[in-house]
This record gives C-alpha cells, sequence and structure tokens, in this order.
C-alpha cells in the first residue's frame, strides 16, 4: 500500500470511529424545548400512542464510549489503520505459521511411526491407509472425489489405468511435483474434414464401428498424434498422453467430447503437493496406490 493511501485509511477510520463519539454525545444532550425526563412528548401515532422522552439508560451509554475506547486501544495494538503494524506486531500469516508449526510438532510422532517405510509396504499396513485415507479426504478430494473415481478431467484413481503410471515411485512423483498435461490444439492444423477423419480413427481405436474410408484417412494422419499417444495409439506416459484404445476416458469418450479434445486441445493440471512434507506425500502414494491393488 503507498503511504497516501496508508493515511487516507488511517484517517478515515480513525473519523469513522470519532463521528461515532459524536453522534452518541450529540443524541444524547438535552434539548432547550425537550419534554422532561419520563414526560410525555409531542409525538403522537394512530390517534392515542405517545411517545415519552426516555433517555439511553447511562450504563448503556458507558458501553458505547467504551467500545470507542476499545477500538483505539485496538488500533495501536493490532495492524488496523493502513501500514500501520501495530504495537504487538501481530500478522495473520505469522499467526498461520505459528499453528502449522505447532500442529506438525503434535503429529510428529503420528507421522514417525511411519518413517523411512517403503509405499509398498505402507499400502499393506491399515493403520498407514486410514492416515492415507484421511489426508486424501482432505486435500485431494475436491478433485479426484471422495470415492477418488475422479470426474471428467480429473482422472480415476481406482482403476489400475494410468497417465503417468502407477507404479509407487511415479504416484509418489506425481503428489510431489504435480503433473501437467498437454494437449495441443489441432483444429486449425486439421481443419474440419481432417478434425472428422481423426474423431473416427480415434473412435475405431477403441473398438467403435465408424465408416472405413474415414478410419483409413484418420489413421494417415494420425502421424501428427503418434509423436505423443504413440504409433499405436497406446499412449505415452513420459508426458501423460492418454492411452486412446483402453476407451477408458479422461475427457469423455463422447463423438463431441472427442471432437473438442482434438480441436480445442486439453491443459489437465495437478499441483505440487511438496509442501505437505514427504511423510504425508508417501502415505498419500501408499493410498493411492492401495485403491488399485489390492493386498
Ligand atoms: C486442483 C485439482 C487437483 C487436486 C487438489 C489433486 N489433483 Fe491429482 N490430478 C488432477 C488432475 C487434473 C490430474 C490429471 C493431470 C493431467 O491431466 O495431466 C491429476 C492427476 C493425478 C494423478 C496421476 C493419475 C495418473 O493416471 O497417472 C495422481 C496419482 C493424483 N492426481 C493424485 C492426487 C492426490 C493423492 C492428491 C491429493 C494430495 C491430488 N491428486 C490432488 C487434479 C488434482
Ligand atoms: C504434444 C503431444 C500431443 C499431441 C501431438 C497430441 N496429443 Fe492428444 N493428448 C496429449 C496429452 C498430454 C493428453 C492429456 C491431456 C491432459 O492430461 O489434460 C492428450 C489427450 C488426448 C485425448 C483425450 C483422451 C481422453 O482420455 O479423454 C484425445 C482423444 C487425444 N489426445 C487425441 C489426439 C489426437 C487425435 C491427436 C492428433 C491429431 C493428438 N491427440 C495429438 C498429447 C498430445
Amino acid at each position: 500500500m503507498s503511504p497516501l493511501v496508508s493515511t487516507i485509511i488511517a484517517v478515515v477510520t480513525s473519523l469513522n470511529v470519532l463521528a461515532c463519539a459524536w453522534l452518541i454525545w450529540w443524541t444524547a444532550r438535552r434539548r432547550p424545548n425537550e419534554a422532561a425526563v419520563g414526560e410525555v412528548t409531542d409525538h403522537v401515532w394512530d390517534g392515542d400512542l405517545r411517545e415519552r422522552n426516555n433517555p439511553m439508560p447511562r450504563w448503556w451509554l458507558i458501553l458505547f464510549f467504551l467500545s470507542i475506547l476499545f477500538c483505539f486501544v485496538y488500533f495501536l495494538l493490532y495492524p488496523a489503520l493502513g501500514n500501520y503494524p501495530g504495537v504487538l506486531g501481530w500478522t495473520n500469516t505469522g499467526q498461520y505459521r505459528q499453528e502449522m508449526h505447532a500442529a506438525r510438532e503434535q503429529y510428529k510422532p503420528v507421522y514417525a511411526a511411519f518413517a523411512g517405510r517403503s509405499v509398498a509396504e505402507l499400502a499393506k499396513d491399515r493403520n498407514a491407509l486410514a492416515l492415507g485415507h484421511s489426508l486424501f479426504a482432505n486435500n485431494c478430494t475436491n478433485c479426484h472425489g471422495s470415492d477418488a473415481r475422479g470426474a471428467v478431467g480429473f482422472p480415476n484413481l481406482t482403476d489400475n489405468d494410468w497417465l503417468y503410471g502407477g507404479s509407487p515411485e511415479t504416484i509418489t512423483q506425481t503428489i510431489e511435483q504435480g503433473r501437467s498435461g498437454v494437449m495441443p490444439p489441432l483444429g486449425a492444423v486439421l481443419g474440419p474434414q481432417g478434425v472428422d477423419e481423426v474423431v473416427a480413427y480415434v473412435e475405431s481405436l477403441s473398438g467403435r464401428s465408424a465408416p472405413t474410408a474415414k478410419v483409413a484417412a484418420g489413421a494417415a494422419r494420425f502421424a501428427l498424434c503418434a509423436g505423443c499417444h504413440g504409433p499405436d495409439g497406446k499412449g505415452n506416459q513420459q508426458i501423460g498422453a492418454p492411452n486412446l484404445t483402453d476407451d477408458i476416458w479422461l475427457y469423455g469418450g463422447s463423438d463431441a467430447a472427442i471432437r473438442k479434445t482434438i480441436t480445442e486441445g486439453r491443459n489437465g493440471t495437478m499441483p505440487s503437493h511438496a509442501w505437505l512434507g514427504e511423510d504425508r506425500v508417501r502415505l498419500l502414494a501408499a493410498y493411492v496406490y492401495s485403491l488399485s491393488h489390492s493386498q
């Protein structure tokens, strides 16, 4: 925040509170022609409903003034006025770090029990899996679903079909470093007829019937795709290019979905979770591994 903005905010904030104080003082003041306390004023509603002059109780007024005083004490202690950091030096990120640190210390013994053990080993340990499951519920379900079966664009983690590979090492790497799939938009390169033909060929790869002539033309054009999806269309786990022959679809296998993928491209992103720390990542990898490997 620039010093000018900071000053404006500080002044406006303070004036606001002072204005409240003035407003209370001003409304509580006695007016020259005012009815005596407890007496009927000349305000009448509905013919017979009258108002009495009953000022706010003194204790109530005192509470008002105390809360105004509290404001200024608060302004002094905490960062409330523009850039002024407050006497206590409190920040929300500082508090967050402190709490995270405390939580890590508190749970250290829980994770220490699983330290130094391999993912495959942990995947057979009920306690490790229970912990992995709760970590998954906290960190992964909003994208992969609470049953880990995924959704359009978010892979199913239970089917032992992998974009990047399902070995303990690869799963660990995926969780720790994240992944980013790049399917380039090829609509402009292929043209409408080219897209038609390639869609037909892709559908034929997983055993669907499509017009033979189109499939043949699409097969010829598939050279454009083979660099990533492989000459046989079985994919490439190095770059997360999906297998197109297994009828398992990340973005949907309908004619329209395949067409959209090829025309507009796709860019699925799995964020890095290195910040969870090595212990938690290993437990998560064990849990994910266990989903498609029955013990
Ligand atoms: C913001 C959404 C998001 C979150 C949160 C997320 N993921 Fe992912 N994840 C994805 C996407 C999208 C992909 C597919 C990436 C691609 O298309 O290349 C993916 C891919 C994966 C893969 C690779 C699957 C394969 O077939 O190779 C694994 C394993 C995985 N996620 C596990 C996890 C775990 C464990 C967590 C929790 C720590 C998690 N993900 C959290 C979006 C997410
Ligand atoms: C530069 C490498 C690359 C090229 C070239 C490429 N793809 Fe892809 N393709 C990918 C990647 C990576 C993904 C996964 C995208 C993601 O994870 O978001 C993908 C996804 C797809 C999907 C979605 C699969 C699913 O399960 O939903 C289809 C269909 C597809 N590609 C077809 C093609 C066709 C047809 C061509 C050629 C015209 C082609 N791709 C060219 C890398 C490529």
